[in-house]
């Protein structure tokens, strides 16, 4: 069967969807920072830079969903949530919002649909407090129950789709927000996911062009010190990453990769530092950076990717980014008081 040419492939990242029951906390989560200097800080960050009201863009999905609708291919890349109770999708709430993004995801494009499984799925230790890290018990939804596959891969013509866990590979950086007895069962878990990416390596053909994806970039220096990814990188035309949410996120990273490690401030500066000062191997992967469909509230600059692929592999793949204009409602100011 011959393929379509151009092949086009639609790429969302960080929905961070907000289902009914997880909206209804609203920003009751950030008063478990004790330290009221930290979390006036941390809310100021979020209020004027992050995202005032992460849970309040649902519709973007929509609009991404009626836009991507001919789409012959469609990548979401991880965070599915809004992970409010910063444990994955072993939350309750967490788990209505990422079921409920992917349940729409899913009814639209059926088996055209990639899902990579995102930072947020698995928990992340929130900003400004010691609470909350990655679970096993959410590891396990998101791989039963959500049916996110840890790693995949699909072929179009000459062309290679991988799909990997960016948090198994960069395991290391985590490892201080995981459960100290569930430590072993994780390492368990990323070498198995290892194994596998080593085996999708190793049986790239020459010629072969391969499109990677990854949510956090982080994980791209655990990648590259793997012999068989590094046989294999030449033919990486390029890496999707997501996490960042804006270009101007990215462009600071890049702009701080190589800096010492911050081993003081606590876990979030030590995470952040340890990843950055190994982002001078992001360059060898061609990342290309799919934000979110918001944006950062300081610049409202979400949206999506496509890519226009030639399956033969003759010509490269064409990506546009398609920003997505905030509604008059979202832009609205709203309070700062705390609620
Ligand atoms: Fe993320």
């Amino acid at each position: 069967m011959s393929l379509p040419d151009p092949f086009r492939v639609a790429i969302i990242s960080d929905l961070h969807y907000g289902s009914p029951v997880e909206a209804a906390r609203g920003h009751t989560f950030l008063n478990r920072i004790q330290n009221p200097l930290r979390r006036w800080l941390v809310k100021q960050q979020r209020h004027w830079i992050w995202l005032r009201e992460p849970w309040a863009h649902n519709h973007l999905l929509d609009r991404f969903i009626a836009e991507a609708a001919t789409a012959h291919l469609v990548v979401a890349n991880g965070d599915y949530s809004c992970d409010s109770a910063y444990v994955g999708v072993m939350d309750e709430p967490a788990f209505q919002s990422a079921a409920d993004c992917l349940q729409k995801l899913r009814a639209a494009f059926g088996g055209r649909l990639l899902a990579v499984v995102g930072d947020h799925e698995l928990g992340k230790m929130m900003l400004g407090q010691k609470e909350g890290g990655l679970r096993l018990a959410s590891y396990a939804r998101a791989t039963s129950e959500l049916a996110l596959e840890p790693f995949w891969q699909s072929r179009v013509g000459n062309y290679v789709f991988l799909g990997v866990t960016s948090t198994l590979l960069a395991l290391a950086v985590f490892e201080s927000e995981a459960l100290p007895e569930e430590l072993p069962e994780w390492r368990r878990l990323r070498e198995q996911h290892l194994e596998s990416v080593r085996r999708a390596f190793d049986s790239i053909r020459d010629g072969e062009r391969i499109l990677l994806f990854c949510h956090d970039p982080s994980a791209l220096p655990f990648l590259w010190r793997e012999e068989s990814v590094r046989a294999r990188l030449r033919q990486v035309e390029r890496t999707i990453v997501g996490h960042l949410h804006s270009k101007w996120v990215m462009r600071q990273a890049r702009w701080l990769s190589g800096m010492p490690r911050i081993t003081f401030f606590g876990h979030t500066p030590r995470r952040l530092s340890t990843a950055l000062r190994e982002a001078r191997h992001w360059a060898d992967f061609k990342i290309l950076l799919c934000p979110s469909p918001a944006g950062l509230q300081l610049f409202k600059d979400g949206g999506y990717l496509t890519a226009s692929i030639d399956p033969s592999g003759r010509r490269p793949a064409a990506f546009e980014f398609h920003p997505f204009r905030w509604e008059s409602r979202e832009a609205k100011v709203p309070s700062l008081r705390p609620k």
